[in-house]
């Protein structure tokens, strides 16, 4: 495991790793006037471990999110470097990634109104022990590192973090029957509107 990591290192350094060039262009499709913002989830090995993978898209799916994109995958050392990158110089970095590659994760694409701001506060902070009951890792999670589930941070970052894991092929658009019960007729109108 020590060899994959420092290989990995080394390959991400030399700008090897998952150049993304040939990954979805454009995710925040517009157009119709639905709400079209998308985030990046990940189901973590221990949520999946502990048998959290039905409960925890439930969550997301009667808030209203809609599931545009959906897979199984033991993410890979080389991915993880790249969507880590930021805490490469954490202590905590190498554990941090062979947790995450240790087996599959469920991968969501989650599409709605602000559904970057909205996910990340169903999510809760970082730290499981100080979530608030109610959000995921307050409800889920005691850890830092297991703590359930990762969301994409900012609109940026989660248009960068689904193509890194998605192939345009792989998201879909389609209408799901209760939108107009889920959004009121001027918000579904007006993409930015309150
Ligand atoms: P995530 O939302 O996936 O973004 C970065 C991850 O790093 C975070 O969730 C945690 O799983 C992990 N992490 C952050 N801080 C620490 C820490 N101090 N010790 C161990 N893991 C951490």
């Amino acid at each position: 495991m020590r060899e994959k990591h420092a290989k990995a290192k080394k390959e991400s350094k030399k700008g090897k790793v998952d150049s993304e060039s040939n990954r979805t262009e454009e995710v925040m499709l517009q157009g119709d006037g639905m709400p079209k913002e998308r985030t990046l989830v990940i189901i973590k090995p221990d949520a999946v471990n502990r048998a959290l993978i039905g409960e925890i898209i439930k969550r997301f799916e009667v808030k209203g999110l809609k599931v545009v994109g959906m897979k199984m995958k033991k993410l890979n050392i080389e991915e993880l470097y790249k969507h880590y990158e930021h805490h490469k110089d954490k202590p905590f970095f190498n554990e941090l990634v062979s947790f995450m590659a240790s087996i599959p994760s469920v991968l969501l694409v989650l599409e709605g109104k602000e559904a970057v701001a909205v996910v990340r506060r169903m999510v809760g902070p970082t730290l499981g022990r100080e979530a608030m009951p109610g959000t995921i890792r307050g409800d889920f999670s005691m850890s830092i590192q297991c703590n359930v589930v990762h969301a994409s941070e900012n609109v940026e970052i989660a248009k960068k973090e689904i193509n890194r894991f998605f192939k345009k092929e792989e998201l879909y658009d389609y209408n799901r029957i209760d939108f107009e019960w889920v959004y009121a007729e001027r918000e579904r109108k007006i993409a930015s509107g309150k």
